[in-house]
């Protein structure tokens, strides 16, 4: 029932996924014509953490386009969270009871769009009794737009995804972010980073957790890791790793679900291999 007591027309006809993609797609665009625009940049957790009025409509965006289709489901968005681990932390475990929940970064890449680096993305995902049954991840300055389906496989350009085939370490093409965490999570990456860059092909950090996952999902990078993340970076690659043949995990080896903050994506054939380094080098951020 809406506020004058009548029940609201919905348009149902859509799938999940397409509602997703078309959310993705409308957010991306308009975040791409916005580009260079910024008028309110401030700061959340600490000055390395980014928002925009961008960042603040595109979620608005697409908490819209999802709504009109499914009104009686729950989205947690970054931009409707308090800054900082904890109130993510709460803010999940509340939403977790929800059926079917949205998980949605809408600019995953803040620094780089505030810079005019093009590598950001829109991330969302739908999880079903807390397992991600879809997740979409849009690219607005390549336009590549990653789709997953729990069960059906992981697309871009509507062509099958497929992890990498690098079997060690030492042939991998990993990435990293620098977490927002100056004097915390910031620490344990860096041990991690030393330890790895001399015993890897080589390292990049694009700066969008969700793109990261996205290349290890299309075989374009080997693996990933990041320590001090948040669900709505990672729910939406999540799905793609798994149904592109990769394995997820957090830094400790351990399965995959909503709450995990310290992740390990790779194509599978060398996960055990960098989890054990991060362990080596004291940087699972546990
Ligand atoms: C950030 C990006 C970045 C990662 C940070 C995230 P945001 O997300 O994913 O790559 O290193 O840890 O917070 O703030 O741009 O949505
Ligand atoms: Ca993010
Ligand atoms: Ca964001």
């Amino acid at each position: 029932m809406n506020q004058e007591g009548k029940v609201p027309y919905v348009v149902t006809s859509k799938s999940f996924t397409a509602v997703a993609i078309n959310a993705a797609s409308k957010a991306g665009e308009w975040i791409k014509s916005k580009l260079g625009t910024v008028k309110q940049l401030d700061t959340k957790s600490g000055a390395p953490d980014l928002v925009t009025e961008v960042d603040k409509g595109a979620e608005q965006m697409i908490r819209k386009l999802i709504f009109t289709h499914f009104p009686d489901h729950a989205l947690l968005g970054e931009e409707g969270v308090e800054p900082g681990p904890e109130a993510s932390k709460k803010a999940l475990e509340q939403a977790l009871d929800e059926e079917y929940l949205w998980i949605v970064d809408p600019v995953d890449g803040t620094t780089n769009y505030v810079h005019g680096y093009p590598f950001f993305s829109v991330s969302i995902a739908l999880a079903h009794k807390g397992e991600v049954i879809v997740g979409v991840i849009y690219d607005p300055s390549r336009d590549e737009m990653f789709v997953a389906e729990k069960g059906k496989g992981a697309y871009v350009h509507g062509k099958r995804m497929s992890v990498s085939q690098q079997e060690t370490l030492n042939e991998s093409l990993l990435a990293t972010g620098f977490p927002v965490g100056r004097d915390t999570t910031l620490p344990q990456n860096m041990a991690g980073l030393n330890y790895l860059a001399p015993r890897v092909r080589n390292i990049r950090s694009g700066g969008s957790a969700a793109l990261h996952l996205a290349y290890v999902a299309s075989g374009r990078l080997t693996g990933y890791w990041e320590v001090g993340l948040n669900a709505w970076d990672l729910a939406a690659g999540s799905l793609m790793i798994t149904e592109s043949g990769g394995s997820i995990t957090d830094t400790l080896g351990n399965p995959y679900h909503l709450g995990v903050r310290h992740v390990v994506a790779t194509n599978g054939l060398i996960q055990q291999e960098l989890v054990g380094a991060l362990k080596e080098a004291k940087g699972t951020g546990e």
